[in-house]
């Protein structure tokens, strides 16, 4: 091990260094966004292009302009901020104006979201998502280290992404106070702390034999000079106003209309906890911060038509508010959950302007499947594919098989077929295994897939049945992108869920859909006090929309309902749909379950 030169104070963790005492980089790693669904956008102000053979989704090819004058979009990115903000590099590279951060605090603790079912207000608190477990518990399990590992790589790409004299904003509480700020300063220098914020609230419980924590920090970093800055005034307290400020102040200051000037420490009505399970705006996110604070932080630290980020958005409180006070916004989350609450919340913005949800889709998987298994050399390919197939199958409970041209595994009496990463599983593909089952007087197939060629499910159940064997598709979760989901066997494959619709057309070349089913196959697989509530089939759907003329690339979100805390009724049945010509349309229904996940299925309709 080589000695290290001690030249300057700084905070030191085990592999911050490289053996021979340099610092260890971050990887900027640059993947292609895909844009997975378009909401309130017409398709009128898209360009119509064709989707490239076997991709859903079109790639963000970043022509969309700067300004909303010019067309841009606001952007929801649902996936790990490490390699979001890696790809954001490209385009945003010094041009965000301010982020906001609210990450996980090392709290060591589980959180939880609580799920709604159905019309009534029953309430099911249930695990977050596998991944997010990892981010709290498990990084404070192998110990801070690890936390500040996680933390500093991103901090580094947020440095990176902001514009000189643009603002980062981190909102922490004592656990990692004092690290993060090291970690900061280091990376923006020390004189750079503009303020620290306490945000200080009421409410929870009183410890007899220690202070009650009543504060968070939020630290004020810039990078270079030129900041933005507007002042911002709160009330004047009742005592302020009943005496006026002339005791201490003399005679010639009086109160001004705008109340007293904001100090460093926040509190009071304006920017209360979220304390009341029935609050308006509380969305039973764990976490959530009040938009009351996040109002502050935006309008304090940008202005109209800024480009404002938060890259653990949670349930959207930073997006939320920088929609209302009309900056442009950028938000990531690796949850599922979180990004289903945000784009519900963000719906039921009035004008909430055109956004777009992207992810890194299959350029991620690639990406992982290069890291963990390995592709440098081509003559190396085979093998890593083999590797990953073996990787798949044992997550399964399956054992992999040789000699066969499309089947790669048993389990039990099954055969098992695992889809390509950056590919649908296709009809074609389908048919090969069946044909390769009916060869070897295989009776049952088990699928694993990313995604699916459309129209898939229908057509190849009932061909499968023609063929005497039993078809089982499933999908193989984002978690086993994750060696913590994966090292704690948290990896479930669910079946792919089906829904059904009824289509009507009417006078008027108008077309009006209802849903009539929606079956979740792996029942056994949802925790029996979700179960046991379950009354109808509509009670496992949270989300549904419909693109009414899908055009192989992006979902855009044509018609939508959802169920709110306040609302907790769902119409199964669409407004009526007016075409401007008559032809085959292409009908997508998205449906989100009660945990967040979609299930998509196209219908064709000919409009007279
Ligand atoms: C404290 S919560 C944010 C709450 C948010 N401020 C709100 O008001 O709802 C932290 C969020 O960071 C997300 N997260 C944790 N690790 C992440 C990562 N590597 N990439 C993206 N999001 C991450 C979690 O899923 C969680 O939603």
């Amino acid at each position: 091990m080589a000695n290290i030169e001690i030249t300057k104070t700084e905070l030191v963790w085990p592999g911050k260094y490289n053996e021979d005492g340099t610092r260890k980089e971050v990887e900027r790693v640059h993947l292609p966004f895909q844009v997975i669904e378009t909401v309130n956008e017409t398709r009128a102000t898209r360009e119509r292009k064709k989707a490239k053979a076997g991709t859903f989704f079109e790639v963000w090819d970043a022509k969309e302009g700067d300004t909303f004058e010019e067309g841009w979009k606001n952007k929801l990115i649902w996936g790990d901020n490490l390699l979001v903000m890696g790809s954001l590099l490209e385009k945003f590279a010094g041009k965000i104006d301010l982020i906001y951060i609210d990450p996980p605090f090392a709290t060591g603790a589980d959180f939880s979201f609580t799920a709604e079912i159905g019309d009534s207000d029953i309430e099911v608190t249930k695990e977050q998502s596998i991944i997010e477990e990892k981010a709290y518990r498990d990084t404070w399990g192998r110990g801070l280290e690890s936390y500040l590992e996680m933390m500093s790589a991103r901090l580094s790409l947020m440095r990176d992404l902001l514009r000189e004299g643009g603002s980062l904003i981190v909102h922490i509480d004592t656990r990692v106070n004092s690290h993060l700020r090291l970690v900061l300063d280091e990376l923006f220098g020390k004189d750079s702390l503009i303020n620290e914020v306490a945000w200080c609230y009421g409410g929870g419980g009183a410890p007899r034999n220690y202070y009650p924590q009543k504060h968070d920090t939020l630290l004020w970093y810039t990078k270079n000079e030129n900041w933005t800055f507007n002042r911002q005034f709160r009330p004047y307290t009742e005592g302020t106003l009943e005496r006026g400020l002339t005791q201490v102040k003399g005679d010639k200051y009086k109160l001004r209309e705008e109340g007293a000037g904001l100090d460093d420490w926040w509190a009071g009505k304006e920017v209360q906890k979220i304390l009341s399970p029935t609050a308006y705006e509380n969305l039973k996110f764990p976490t959530q911060k009040p938009e009351g604070l996040l109002s502050r932080v935006v309008t304090g630290h940008s202005n109209q038509s800024d480009l404002v980020a938060d890259i653990f958005c949670g349930s959207g409180t930073t997006l939320a508010v920088a929609e209302k006070l009309g900056r442009r916004w950028i938000g990531c989350d690796l949850s599922r959950w979180a990004i289903h609450v945000t784009r519900k919340r963000l719906l039921g913005i009035e004008n909430c302007k055109p956004f777009e949800v992207l992810n890194l889709g299959k350029y991620e998987r690639k990406y992982w499947q290069g890291v963990t298994f390995g592709d440098k050399k081509k003559s190396d390919q085979q093998l890593s594919i083999y590797q990953y197939l073996a990787f798949i199958l044992k997550l399964y409970g399956a054992e992999p098989i040789s000699g066969m041209q499309h089947l790669h595994g048993k389990k039990g009496k099954a055969v098992v077929h695992v889809g390509a990463v950056d590919a649908p599983v296709t009809i074609d593909e389908i048919n090969a295994c069946l044909d390769e089952c009916v060869a070897i007087q295989q009776k049952e197939l088990h699928v694993l897939g990313w995604e699916w060629e459309m129209g898939l499910y229908d057509l190849m159940t009932d061909a499968a049945k023609g063929r005497g064997i039993k078809l089982v598709l499933l999908n193989i979760p984002r978690e086993v992108m994750e060696q913590q989901a994966v090292d704690k066997g948290d990896i479930k494959f669910f079946e792919l869920a089906y829904l059904e619709v009824d289509i009507k057309q009417e006078k008027g070349r108008k077309i009006l859909l209802s849903l009539k089913d929606f079956v979740i196959p792996n029942t056994e697989l949802i925790p029996e006090e979700i179960r046991s509530k379950i009354k109808k089939w509509s009670d496992y759907i949270d989300y549904w929309a419909i693109d009414w003329d899908f055009q192989n690339d992006t979902f855009m979100n044509g018609w939508v309902t959802y169920r709110t805390r306040k609302d907790r009724t769902l119409a199964l049945k669409s407004d009526a749909h007016s075409y401007e010509k008559p032809g085959k349309y292409t009908v997508m229904v998205k449906v989100v379950d009660i945990f967040g996940n979609d299930t998509s299925q196209a219908f064709e309709v000919e409009v007279k």
